[in-house]
This record gives C-alpha cells, sequence and structure tokens, in this order.
C-alpha cells in the first residue's frame, strides 16, 4: 500500500477528510495535527487555521491591501520623498517594492499558509519540517517586536488624523495660506495632552476591532471605504493639477537628479518599500495563514503591490502639486500631508465636507494598517497561552498606549530628549523599526524561502509546475533580493557613505 492511502486509511477512520489539494496536501477538518510526513520532504498541511479564515480570495486582497495602504503611503511616503529629494529617491523605492518588496511578499503569503498559525509558531514548524537551524524561528519574534514598536508611534499619527476630521470639518481651515495651516500643525505638536487623547482613542478603537475579531465587521467595511479613499485621493490629485503646481510636483518626484542621491536616502527607499507592503515583519504571514489553499498566491500579491503603489504616487503627486503651487517646502518632515491636505481642501469649495470625509478615510486606512500590525503577536499570544483574543487584545493595546506616550512627548516635552544622534524618541523607533528591522527581516525572510525551504513546499503553494518559473523564484529570493538588501545596508553603514 502507498503512504498516501495508508494516511487516509488510518486518518479517514478517525477524520474527515475533505480534499486532496494541489498534489501534496492533504486537509483535514477540524484537528491541529500539523505533521503527518508523506515523504521525507513533504508535509500534510491543515485546510484552515485555527484562528478563522478569509471567506474568498478577494477578502484576502482587501484585508492585505488595507494592512499595505496607511500612513505609510499618505503621510509617510510623500515626506520622505521630501526629505531626499523626491526622483532618484522615488526611482529606488519603486525598485525596491519589485525587486525586494514583491518577491519577500510571496514568501510571507507562502510560509504563512503553509504554517497555518502565528509567525513565530508558523516558522517554528517550518523549520522543523525543513530541519532548518532553531535561529530562523527569530524571524517571527523579531517581527512581534517590530509590530509593537511602529504600531506604538503609528498611532500617534493616526490620532493627527482623527483630531484633523474635526478640524476640517468645522470649517477650521476654510480659506487658510500656508502659514495658518503650518501654526495650527505646531498647535497641535505643543499640545501633549490633546495628542496624547487622540492617540488614545486610535489605540482603543484598534484594539476594539481586534478584540472582536478581524474578518466579520472589517470585511463591510473596507469594501467601501478603501475605493472612497481612492476616489478622493484623485480629487485630492485634481486639485493639484488645478492648482497650478502639478508640473513643478511632477518633475520632483520623477526627474533624476543625481546630486540629490545619497545612501541613507537608498536605505530609507528600501525601508519603506518594506514598511509601505507591510513586510519583514510577518504582518503579511499572519495574514497568509488565513488564506484558502485555492487562492494564487503570486497574482494576489501582483495587485496588493500594485495597489499600494498606485496610493502612494497618486498621494505624492497631489501633494507635491499643492506644495508647489503654495510654495512650501517639500522636505519639511512629518508634519508635510497635515499642513498641504488642509490648505488644500480650505480652498476648495464644499472643503469642509470633502476634508472631513477624507480625515476619516485616512484615519480608516490607518486601522486596518494598525490591525495587522498586532496581528502576528496576538495570535502567538492565543495560540500559546490558550488566552481569549479580547484578553490579549487589551495587553497589549495597553503596553503600546504607555510607549506610545514617549512618542507623544518626543513632539514636545521630550523633544530635545535625544536616544540615538540627534533622534527624539519618535525618530529613533522610526528608523529602527523601517530602516533597520524591516529590511533585516526581508533579508532573513527571503533567505529562508530560496534556501531552507524545501522545493516541494514551494512548489506546491506557488502552483509551480516549470523549472522556468522555479528558477525565477529561486534567483529572486536567493540572490535579487538579498543582495540588494546587503547593497544597500553596506552602503549605508561604509564610512564614506
Ligand atoms: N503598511 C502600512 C502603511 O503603509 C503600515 C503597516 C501595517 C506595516 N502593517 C505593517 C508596516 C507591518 C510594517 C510592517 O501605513
Amino acid at each position: 500500500m502507498c503512504i498516501r492511502d495508508r494516511i487516509i486509511g488510518e486518518l479517514g477512520e478517525r477524520y474527515e477528510i475533505a480534499d486532496w489539494i494541489a498534489n501534496w496536501q492533504l486537509s483535514v477538518w477540524q484537528d491541529r495535527i500539523q505533521l503527518v510526513r508523506l515523504r521525507r520532504d513533504i508535509y500534510v498541511t491543515p485546510d484552515e487555521s485555527t484562528h478563522g479564515m478569509w471567506s474568498s480570495r478577494w477578502l484576502f486582497v482587501l484585508a492585505a491591501a488595507g494592512s499595505a495602504v496607511g500612513l505609510g503611503n499618505i503621510w509617510k511616503f510623500p515626506y520622505i520623498a521630501g526629505e531626499n529629494g523626491g526622483g532618484v529617491f522615488v526611482v529606488a523605492y519603486l525598485f525596491c517594492v519589485a525587486l525586494v518588496g514583491i518577491p519577500v511578499m510571496v514568501a510571507e503569503v507562502l510560509i504563512g499558509r503553509q504554517g497555518r498559525q502565528s509567525p513565530i509558531n508558523s516558522m517554528r514548524l517550518l523549520v522543523q519540517q525543513s530541519e532548518g537551524s532553531k535561529a530562523w524561528s527569530l524571524i517571527g519574534w523579531a517581527g512581534v517586536a517590530a509590530g509593537f514598536l511602529i504600531l506604538s508611534f503609528y498611532s500617534v499619527i493616526a490620532g493627527w488624523g482623527l483630531y484633523y476630521i474635526g478640524e476640517l470639518a468645522s470649517g477650521g481651515f476654510t480659506g487658510v495660506d500656508g502659514n495658518t495651516a503650518t501654526q495650527a500643525l505646531a498647535a497641535l505638536h505643543s499640545n501633549p495632552i490633546l495628542m496624547a487623547v487622540f492617540h488614545t482613542v486610535f489605540m482603543g478603537i484598534t484594539i476594539f476591532i481586534v478584540a472582536r475579531g478581524v474578518v466579520s465587521g472589517l470585511e463591510r467595511a473596507i469594501r467601501w471605504l478603501m475605493p472612497l479613499l481612492f476616489v478622493l485621493l484623485i480629487v485630492l490629485l485634481g486639485y493639484g493639477i488645478a492648482s497650478g503646481g502639478f508640473a513643478e510636483g511632477f518633475d520632483f518626484m520623477f526627474a533624476l537628479r543625481w546630486e540629490s542621491l545619497s545612501f541613507d536616502g537608498l536605505l530609507v527607499a528600501l525601508g519603506h518599500a518594506a514598511f509601505t507592503l507591510s513586510i519583514g515583519m510577518g504582518a503579511i504571514m499572519a495574514y497568509g495563514a488565513y488564506v484558502p489553499s485555492s487562492v494564487s498566491i503570486t497574482r494576489t500579491v501582483m495587485t496588493i503591490a500594485m495597489l499600494d503603489t498606485l496610493v502612494a504616487l497618486i498621494a505624492g503627486l497631489a501633494i507635491f502639486s499643492i506644495v508647489f503651487a503654495n510654495g512650501l517646502e517639500p522636505g519639511s518632515g512629518p508634519g508635510l500631508m497635515f499642513v498641504t491636505v488642509p490648505l488644500a481642501f480650505g480652498q476648495m469649495p464644499l472643503g469642509a465636507l470633502f476634508g472631513g470625509i477624507f480625515f476619516i478615510l485616512v484615519s480608516f486606512a490607518a486601522i486596518t494598517s494598525a490591525i495587522s500590525l498586532t496581528e502576528p503577536a496576538i495570535a502567538f499570544l492565543v495560540e500559546e497561552y490558550d488566552a481569549s483574543r479580547s484578553r490579549v487584545a487589551v495587553g497589549l493595546g495597553i503596553a503600546c498606549w504607555l510607549l506610545g506616550l514617549a512618542s507623544v512627548f518626543s513632539f514636545n516635552i521630550w523633544s530635545d530628549v535625544y536616544v540615538v544622534g540627534e533622534k527624539t524618541v519618535f525618530d529613533s523607533i522610526d528608523y529602527l523599526t523601517a530602516n533597520i528591522m524591516l529590511p533585516l527581516g526581508a533579508l532573513f525572510i527571503a533567505l529562508f524561502a530560496g534556501y531552507v525551504l524545501p522545493r516541494v513546499t514551494v512548489m506546491s503553494q506557488l502552483g509551480i509546475t516549470s523549472e522556468s518559473a522555479m528558477a525565477i523564484w529561486t534567483v529572486a529570493l536567493r540572490v535579487v533580493a538579498p543582495l540588494g538588501i546587503l547593497a544597500v545596508f553596506l552602503y549605508t553603514i561604509w564610512p564614506s557613505g
């Protein structure tokens, strides 16, 4: 009797065997047995995660795009592009998305779906299956830490967004000029209590949703709000074009001025490619665990990456058009979006209404991203301690909220407290996570997927049947992505860089 028949025979008596997935995957319902060896290098993987499943491919696209599209696209991308001189930076970022971001994202979804657990436990399982070193599971732990650190300051910035909903909707920005808009933001920054209040509200909403489980409430909301955000970005871009700054904005973003190239800028571009796609810390890996076996990973990842990039480019074009039409400074830092966008809506007919809606949508995009930042930790704690999702969520939320207060104070009472170099707590956490932890996470995920994961696992998960398709995967994960990351790292650390 062949092994496959024997296993079906043995398991079939105890479990309802649903289906054979691809060539090798046996689905076993309602059971957590993960490790059934069919052959030395072939494993049965369960068809479902214990945390639940996305109800369709489309829902996974929405959830992953919801994670990817966030403050990174609308707030962070324009301001770091501005700080790093535009053109060359934007092109470097696009290269990083294509050569590092997409392959690593595919690897994360694949690992998650093969493991069907939290990133830490999926990594543990796959390490075991591939007979690799236990050290690889550090990827999962580092990811949980990175997610925690990122969420702490993410919530603070998202809090600014919440505050601006009311400010715009009440007409507070109607007809203002650049100066007034800049001062309005400075007033918020100098008020730690106000910032802490909105940080609290944002963290509260996020944890409330996370505690209730991801799929149900979110599904309907994402379906409407994401497209609406897209529409309003187009409105903003339309305003940017009408304001006469578009040509200059476009030129700033795409003209290659090599003198503005800096190695630190390259590292920021690489780090941002990881940040904006939510890769390098297991968020997409965690979501991958809930992806139905029938979904094509490669196609889905391409869709998500394209959506994310498109949103960033539109936001960038809109914001830089406004910057140049109003004589503002492109490199003015984290406040860029919070000055330009209110300014633009303040000059539009029905601007209070549209502006209010815009910040509601930005806040929503931030919430769907924040949720994904918590998922690796939450799923792990639930698995490990059999604790309830809501308890774990509240605990994590409180800890993260506390750390977030340090970022709140970075803008006022602690603005001269430097952690490393000239960096405040907020700047330091941002730098450490985006420019160091995420690229390193991406590097090790690529190496693990490229060198350690068994070939059959990759082929069955990605539905690869041809040698040439396998060769593309191999080169991308073994050579291109790791070398790209290493090159940027070495250049940045090099003394002359
Ligand atoms: N990608 C999100 C943004 O652009 C932020 C984010 C969500 C994230 N999940 C992540 C960043 C995981 C890094 C890792 O706003």
